[in-house]
């Protein structure tokens, strides 16, 4: 009897790679990250096709502001260029979309392009796309734990109310199920300061793919790989395990 494949809940990603991808190829940094917004477009539509219901993709992190200010801009004007072009096919298709990252760093022009998006998309029931814009998971702590001093202070929450599931609440993603499935793709084996949080418990997938070459096949390979761990949450195997 073949058993049903199980699809991971809520997937992140790192999409990591294009700069060396457009090395590769002599051709500079910004028209690999070029390459990677069509990557997303396709992973994006095959995630909802596949009935995933939260992705969440790593695409500028607090750090990447050290990058050469060509960069940095290159990967903002392609923000912006994406927002533009995909708020409405991504509404047309039912899903959600948010941003999370701290989006004060960004022009006035670019806060109010996603606070624009997410209003719109915000009642849609179809995947969830959150795309972490100047995001660290250390900074995503840090805000958690200011907003529940900022509650503490004002008498609304007692100290021995602070608990993992309280602190968790506030932050990012805090209303979604925690992280099943991390993959990074650009064959670096370490976090970057994505999701720390919302990670304790993933499963983790690392392909040396570079990020504008991952497709649906490869995809379908991490769930695939997914699909072979047993994941015990620190207590024991149990025979029958659900999705
Ligand atoms: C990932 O690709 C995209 C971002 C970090 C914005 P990189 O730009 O890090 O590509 P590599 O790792 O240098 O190849
Ligand atoms: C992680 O990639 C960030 C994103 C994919 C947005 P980096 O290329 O910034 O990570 P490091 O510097 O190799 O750790
Ligand atoms: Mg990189």
């Amino acid at each position: 009897m073949t058993q049903e494949r199980c699809i991971p809940s809520h997937v992140a990603i790192i999409m990591d790679g294009n700069g060396r991808w457009a090395k590769k190829q002599n051709q500079l940094r910004a028209f690999g990250h070029r390459a990677g917004l069509k990557a997303v477009r396709k992973i994006v539509s095959y995630a909802a096709t596949i009935g995933i219901k939260v992705l969440t993709l790593y695409a500028f992190s607090s750090e990447n502001w050290k990058r050469s200010s060509n960069e940095v801009s290159s990967l903002l004007s392609l923000f912006i260029y994406a927002l533009n072009r995909e708020t409405k096919s991504l509404h047309k298709n039912n899903i959600r979309l948010n941003i999370i990252g701290d989006i004060s760093r960004f022009n006035e022009q670019l806060q109010t392009m996603i606070v624009n998006a997410e209003a719109l998309t915000k009642n849609n029931s179809g995947l969830v796309l959150n795309i972490a814009a100047n995001y660290g998971g250390r900074w995503d702590i840090l805000q958690s734990a200011r907003n529940i001093a900022i509650q503490v202070k004002h008498g609304e929450l007692m100290i021995d109310d602070i608990t993992e599931e309280r602190l968790g609440l506030e932050m990012s993603m805090g209303d979604f199920p925690d992280v099943d499935l991390v993959i990074r793709t650009g064959g670096e084996y370490r976090i970057s300061n994505f999701l720390l949080w919302q990670i304790a418990y993933a499963e983790l997938y690392f392909t040396d793919t570079l990020w504008p070459d991952f497709d649906q096949v490869l995809f379908d390979q991490a769930i695939s790989d997914f699909n072979t761990r047993d994941r015990r949450f620190g207590g024991i195997l149990v025979e029958e395990q659900s999705c």
